[in-house]
């Protein structure tokens, strides 16, 4: 069946993923990057960090579920040609990208999880030390280049492609 909007739960998750990712990266480069390792403070917006982050795994894995179960809109015409056709492997990637930053925070968070059974305890000074928290930083910024990559394509496709585009991630009918 061809469809002209994800299905609603999709809508509903890309908007709520997107506000709720957005904020990690706000909060994870301003509050805990900013953050000293020996500050015993870290460790409290680091576990609001934490606790939303595993929250997005899991919604993501149900959108994943979802996306699996349902029709999604086909590409538009000019995302059929030109730097349009890497739409559908950006897509991919950005979800790849979601899980691996997230999934790589959540190992970290595992190793470090001992610190929070003693109040006052600290970071290790040298937090590189876990590949996981190495992979996630720089996974981070991978998937901040992505957003603005996809954020770009959007205003393009709205302007001089498909300018109906947003209504794909809209409420309302799904076919035409
Ligand atoms: C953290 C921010 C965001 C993330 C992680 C994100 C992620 C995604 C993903 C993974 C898809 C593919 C959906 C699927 O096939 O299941 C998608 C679709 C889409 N997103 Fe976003 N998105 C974000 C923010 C935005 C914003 C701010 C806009 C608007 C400017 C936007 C506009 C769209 C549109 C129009 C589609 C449908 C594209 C198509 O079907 O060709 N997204 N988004
Ligand atoms: C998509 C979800 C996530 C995003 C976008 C994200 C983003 C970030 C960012 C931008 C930083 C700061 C990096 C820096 O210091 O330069 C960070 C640090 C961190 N995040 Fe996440 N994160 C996510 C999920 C998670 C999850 C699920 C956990 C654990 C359950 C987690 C645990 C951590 C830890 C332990 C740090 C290290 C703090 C530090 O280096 O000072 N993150 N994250």
């Amino acid at each position: 069946m061809t469809v002209t909007r994800y299905h609603p739960v999709l809508v509903a998750l890309h908007w709520l993923l997107a506000i709720m990712i957005g904020f990690q990266l706000g909060f994870g480069y301003f509050t805990i990057g900013k953050l000293a390792n020996s500050d015993p403070a870290k460790l409290q917006p680091l576990s609001l960090h934490m606790g939303l982050g595993t929250a997005i795994i899991v919604l993501m894995a149900i959108r994943l579920i979802t996306r699996y179960f349902t029709s999604h809109p086909d590409p538009s015409a000019s995302q059929r040609q030109g730097v349009g056709r890497l739409r559908t492997p950006i897509h991919r990637l950005l979800y790849l990208v979601i899980f691996v930053t997230a999934l790589s925070g959540w190992f970290t968070g595992f190793l470090i999880a001992h610190l929070y059974e003693t109040p006052g305890n600290t970071l290790p000074a040298d937090f590189a030390q876990y590949p996981s928290r190495v992979i996630h930083v720089w996974m981070a910024l991978v998937l901040l280049l992505l957003i603005v990559l996809h954020i770009c394509a959007a205003i393009k496709e709205m302007t001089m492609g498909d300018v109906q585009i947003l209504g794909r991630v809209g409420f309302g009918k799904r076919k035409d």
